[in-house]
């Protein structure tokens, strides 16, 4: 799509306003040939002919002239101004609507620092262009046309003569086009890096404080900022080469006008009063002339903004709803996995997943680190497509149904653990807003927030700062089991929800998990084995395989990889404790 056509899109709702504003800026076009002609008048009728009484009447008029264009111009001006916030206000919904329907694969792949600079600086350049450079193409167009009417109507070869200039301009105005768009998407482009530098910065500025980076992230700003003023410098040059072109060639006019037209009056060929007239249309002539750099210019900017917003706006995520998606599906909470693999680029990163899992079962997973549990969870809510095999819960593909649906049932603790700015029962409720306290309360208690909340003067109204800053790693991760427990959903899964959190704490938490009277399937990432030995299932993954599955018991008689786990991690302190389990 084009991005006139997309704007109009945009625009369409407001056509009438923008008719009227258009109707308005062609009366005041049409105005403004009113003050030169009533010149000539002046100049002919009252001083050379000494018509002394129609001058005030003349003035009069040209006064009366003036203020109405200038309220025209105040009217139009204002509607091109309020319709260009509204176009934009939507533009921004949209792309705001169509980044929550993005996914996992758009935001790993796509820096914030860009999407924000989709967000301002190229709405911005499309605010400015339905604003202003709407109106101002129609309105030099319209004083363009009314001008050589006028002069025609005065003396057509002395127009023909200045219209000679005009193949040039038309000449150096497609060239300045041509060499200008691309400098702007360079801009776009440059405004993106410094913006995505500023807030990478930002987010990670204790990790450059830790480091006694500062210098180097300057200097890294810096070389961005010098990227960015080198575009725009860049754009500047190709816009100073060409403006003073297209400026002398429509000055050109002037001089071939006063040549000409004085040489003219001269020999009584027109009167003064005319020549008076003709100077007074050259300005409607001369600006558009003059003006088309600008608006140029303006349009590029228009189009390089444009395209990079389209781009976002255009991009279909890769997973959405098949047609007729499943939405009435009350999850059980059976979950199979059939000979999945999956790979995020070339490599597979899941071979051949293959298991099984009954409603309300504890399926904990374990595995070194990369071997892919993390990746392996996430194709259960369908944040990414399996690559090969498939998914099933309660027997039905997860393909089949609706996203929002499957994912409004599932409660997940990831393992990064986000929290927003907001108190800590803002954070707990975030996916059950409707939650009562006792239901939020109930939550905090077995993920073990109760057990450090007392700490803090304002308890659940404490407020956190962004990504849950004021508070430890492990209280972040209980809060973010409790906010997955809270949805009480019929498939839980906790990825490393327990690791910051030390081992009597852990069991606590787990002793409350098992002894909540839900059915719940859970599926436990863990790295300790004390967070799955109670599961009714182990699967042990390497390098994105299963190479063991089984009950704690059954993995440790077996003597593989688990019992090594084990024993690293329990065995190598306590002998006794080992020999004793198994
Ligand atoms: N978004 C991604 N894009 C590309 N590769 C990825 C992505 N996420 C993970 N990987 C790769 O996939 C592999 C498995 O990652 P995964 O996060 O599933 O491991 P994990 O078992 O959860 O590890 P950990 O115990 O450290 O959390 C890793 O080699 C990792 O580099
Ligand atoms: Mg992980």
């Amino acid at each position: 799509m084009k991005p006139f056509q997309w704007i109009w899109e945009y625009i369409r709702p407001y056509k009438w306003l923008i008719f009227l504003g258009l109707i308005l800026v062609l009366v005041t076009s049409g105005l403004h040939m009113v003050n030169p002609y009533l010149s000539g008048r002046i100049v002919d009728d009252v001083i050379q002919k000494g018509e002394t009484d129609l001058l005030l009447p003349l003035l009069a008029l040209l006064l009366g002239v003036t203020l109405v264009t200038s309220i025209l111009n105040y009217v139009y001006k204002m509607i091109f101004e309020n319709v260009s916030q509204n176009v934009v206000f939507e533009i921004r919904k949209t792309l705001y609507s169509k980044l929550q329907k993005q996914d996992f694969t758009f935001f790993d792949t796509t820096r914030t620092g860009d999407i924000m600079a989709r967000l301002t600086g190229d709405t911005d350049a499309i605010r400015h262009f339905v604003a202003l450079i709407i109106f101002t193409i129609f309105s030099n167009f319209m004083l363009f046309i009314f001008a050589l009417a006028m002069m025609f109507s005065i003396n057509a070869s002395l127009t023909i003569l200045m219209l000679a200039v005009t193949p040039f301009i038309g000449f150096f105005a497609y060239q300045f086009s041509q060499t200008i768009k691309p400098a702007f998407m360079r801009i776009r482009e440059r405004f993106s890096s410094l913006n995505s530098v500023v807030q990478e910065n930002i987010s990670g500025n204790r990790v450059v404080k830790a480091f006694a980076k500062e210098d180097f992230e300057v200097e890294k700003f810096t070389k961005e900022n010098d990227g960015f003023r080198q575009a725009n410098l860049a754009t500047s040059k190709i816009r100073e080469a060409y403006l003073p072109v297209l400026d002398s060639l429509a000055t050109l006019m002037s001089v071939i006008l006063i040549l000409v037209g004085g040489i003219l009056v001269i020999k009584n060929k027109i009167s003064l009063g005319d020549l008076v007239m003709f100077s007074g249309y050259l300005w409607a002539l001369n600006n558009p002339m003059r003006s088309i750099g600008w608006i140029i210019n303006d349009v590029q900017r228009f189009i390089a903004s444009s395209e990079k917003v389209m781009g976002i706006l255009h991009r279909e995520p890769r997973i959405q709803n098949v047609p007729n998606a499943i939405q009435n599906h009350h999850v059980r909470g059976n979950v199979t996995f059939r000979n999945v693999s999956f790979k995020y680029g070339q490599e597979y990163i899941l071979k051949n997943i293959d298991f099984s899992v009954k409603a309300g079962e504890t399926i904990g997973i374990i595995g070194a680190t990369g071997s892919g549990k993390t990746t392996l969870v996430n194709l259960i809510p369908r944040f990414y497509e399996c690559t090969q095999g498939e998914v099933f819960i309660d027997g039905i593909n997860v393909k089949e149904m609706d996203i929002q649906h499957l994912r409004s049932q599932i409660g997940i603790a990831m393992q990064d653990v986000f929290l927003f700015s907001d108190t800590i029962e803002g954070n707990i409720a975030y996916g059950k807003p409707e939650a009562t306290m006792e239901e939020v309360l109930w939550s905090a208690d077995i993920a073990g927030v109760k057990e450090f909340i007392a700490k803090f003067p304002e308890g659940y109204d404490t407020i956190i700062g962004e990504r849950g800053v004021g508070l430890s790693g492990g209280q972040r991760q209980r809060i973010a089991l409790a906010r997955a427990l809270l949805k009480q959903t019929s498939i839980l899964i906790l990825d490393d929800t327990t690791s910051s959190v030390d081992m009597e704490t852990e069991h606590r938490i787990h002793a409350a998990l098992r002894s909540m009277n839900r059915k719940q399937t859970t599926f436990i990432i863990a790295h300790r084995i004390s967070s799955v030995k109670d599961a009714d299932m182990i699967l042990v993954l390497d390098h994105g395989q299963i190479i063991e599955q089984g009950t704690h018991e059954e993995l440790i008689k077996k003597r593989g990889e688990y019992y090594q786990v084990f024993l690293n991690q329990v065995g190598a302190f306590d002998p006794l404790v080992s020999q004793e389990v198994v």
